[in-house]
């Protein structure tokens, strides 16, 4: 969903730095031959994410759901060339093209990839991370907050993807379904967790952010 009046999302990529020719093949190879290709991040959230990054010069970044890997590319041009991307997705049949474009985008010295469950995986990478994309299923967003809280650094930052959820998570539904929930917990649940801070920033499908204070 655009919560943005169409001209006015132009007008935003238009005053973007263009994004770079790997990441606009990706695209279009993800709108070819991927199912549900609307996940990927896109021009305007990537540059974002780059922009973070950058601002955040963290050494060490974990994302959850890499999918094509528009995400985790953008993350990694922001990083320095001796930090590192960790990001994991579950569907092995996108690793082979992950790979492929994180090749393609120059980037394959920074970034590490896994495929396999997050819930499995993370307790496996013995890293202190100093920024975190949760950006996988809706369901498990809050107990990967919970799994990775502790192997974040303080003054680390946690990202959020989509938890405006299309806008969902103000309709009055007596009975949310199950996503619409988790994203609505998840939400709740860091706003009133004392050990961050956070903004939840309305690009997209909505950034949350927040930055551990302990
Ligand atoms: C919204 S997409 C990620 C989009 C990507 N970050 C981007 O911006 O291009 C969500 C991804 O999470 C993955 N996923 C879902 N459940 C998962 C799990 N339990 N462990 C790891 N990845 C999972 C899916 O396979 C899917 O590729």
């Amino acid at each position: 969903m655009e919560f943005l009046p169409e001209a006015l999302e132009t007008y935003i990529e238009n005053h973007t730095t263009p994004e770079p020719e790997v990441l606009k093949k990706l695209n279009r190879e993800t709108y070819a031959h991927v199912i549900m290709p609307r996940m990927l991040s896109g021009h305007l959230q990537g540059k974002f994410l780059k922009m973070l990054t950058t601002m955040i010069q963290p050494k060490q970044v974990l994302e959850i759901g890499t999918f094509t890997g528009y995400s985790g590319i953008s993350i990694a041009e922001g990083l320095g060339e001796d930090c590192t991307l960790h990001t994991i997705d579950i569907n092995e049949e996108l690793t082979g093209m992950v790979k492929q474009y994180v090749q393609e985008s120059g980037q394959e010295k920074k970034v590490k990839i896994y495929t396999g469950d997050a819930l499995q995986i993370i307790p496996t990478i013995d890293v202190v991370f100093d920024m975190v994309f949760i950006d996988a299923d809706k369901k498990n967003y809050s107990n990967y907050y919970d799994m990775f809280f502790d192997k974040v650094s303080k003054g680390g930052y946690i990202l959020a993807d989509n938890v405006l959820w299309s806008g969902k998570v103000v309709e009055k539904s007596a009975k949310p379904d199950t996503d619409t929930k988790s994203i609505l917990e998840f939400n709740d649940k860091i706003t009133n967790d004392p050990r961050v801070e956070n903004v939840l920033v309305p690009i997209r499908d909505g950034i949350m952010i927040a930055r551990k204070l302990v």
